[in-house]
């Protein structure tokens, strides 16, 4: 069965662009938070983003209302009770997770698919959570949500084909190209990209060269749309960090040791874009 009505949870950046990407495909959106102030920022970032389409005649006025028409907010997970597939994308700690996916699996009917952005968390921990391992998948949204065409879709140990084929399909329904991957530390996406922004780190830790000249050098000698260090402040220093944890832990190799630099940086809070300050100053 092809899902309708979906909830996502976290109004996070990721969160806010996958409900945004679901509502403007027709599907019936709730998004949750904790709290209503971090809902509020999750639909004023989508309407900011409604708008520039708008500004650039992409959209009219007119599908902007009808997109927003699609989704309502809620600090209730009980309100996940009429949903056929509900995305997680709450903070990358596998406690938060499971305690989510636990009270999911207790609020939602019984053919409802739970799906987790999470970006190197192992898929089968989280599924075995709950009591229907064989509903619980990964559909990995990459960021920026509305612009970036991937879904890395995971495989846990027990997720079955129908799961799959059902993710595969409202993946394509979004207008976006799913690719099918297994359940290991960093998935694809983040075991290549990861320890890539890591290494950059270190490059500047070890005094190698200032954070604008590593970002120059990727940028105009390997054609990369932002440097590693842009791209790391884009993410969330915090994020890269668990990732790196997540790697380390998962496959004990000391080539995933994260850079004692990017320790120091999410211990100050200087967490990247979010917080206004990274390896460079936001206003
Ligand atoms: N939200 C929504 N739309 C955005 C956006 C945002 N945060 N940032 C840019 N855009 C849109 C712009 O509106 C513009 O749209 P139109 O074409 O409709 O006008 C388009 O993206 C291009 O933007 P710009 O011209 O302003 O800037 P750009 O050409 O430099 O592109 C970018 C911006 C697409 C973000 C580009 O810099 C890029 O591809 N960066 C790399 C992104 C990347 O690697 N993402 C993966 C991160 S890893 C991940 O997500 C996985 C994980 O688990 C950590
Ligand atoms: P974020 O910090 O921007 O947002 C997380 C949101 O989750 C916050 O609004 C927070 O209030 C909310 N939250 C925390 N606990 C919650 C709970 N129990 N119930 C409901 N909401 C809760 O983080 P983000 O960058 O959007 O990342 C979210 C997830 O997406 C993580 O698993 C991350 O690894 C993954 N991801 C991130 C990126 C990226 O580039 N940032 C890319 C792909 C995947």
């Amino acid at each position: 069965m092809q899902p309708n009505k979906i909830m996502v949870i976290g109004a996070g950046q990721m969160g806010a662009g996958i409900a945004q990407v679901f509502a403007q495909s027709n599907f019936q959106v709730k998004l949750n938070d904790i709290s209503e102030d971090a809902l509020n920022k999750g639909i004023e970032t989508i309407d900011k983003n409604l708008s520039r389409s708008v500004k650039k005649e992409r959209i009219t006025e007119q599908d902007k209302t009808s997109v927003l028409n699609q989704l309502t907010t809620t600090t209730s997970l009980k309100d996940a009770g009429d949903c056929d597939l509900v995305v997680e994308a709450v903070v990358e700690n596998m406690d938060v997770k499971t305690k989510v996916f636990r009270e999911l699996d207790e609020v939602t009917p019984e053919h409802t698919i739970l799906a987790s952005n999470t970006s190197s968390l192992p898929i089968t921990e989280i599924a075995a959570a709950t009591n229907r391992p064989e509903q619980v998948i990964g559909m990995h949204f990459m960021n920026p949500v509305p612009v970036m065409p991937l879904v890395e879709v995971i495989r846990g140990l027990a997720t079955s084909d129908e799961t799959y084929q059902t993710i595969d399909q409202t993946t394509k329904a979004l207008s976006k190209t799913p690719v099918e991957v297994n359940d290991y530390p960093g998935f694809v996406s983040n075991r290549v990209l990861m320890p890539m922004i890591n290494e950059a780190i270190f490059t500047v830790y070890e005094g190698v060269a200032t954070p604008e000249s590593v970002d120059e050098v990727m940028k105009l000698g390997m054609n990369h749309p932002m440097g590693p260090l842009t791209l790391a402040d884009f993410i969330g220093l915090d994020t890269c960090l668990y990732i790196m944890e997540v790697l380390y832990e998962g496959f004990g190799d000391s080539k995933y040791r994260p850079c004692p630099l990017l320790r120091k940086y999410v211990k100050a809070g200087w967490l990247g874009r979010k917080t206004g300050r990274g390896f460079y100053v936001y206003d």
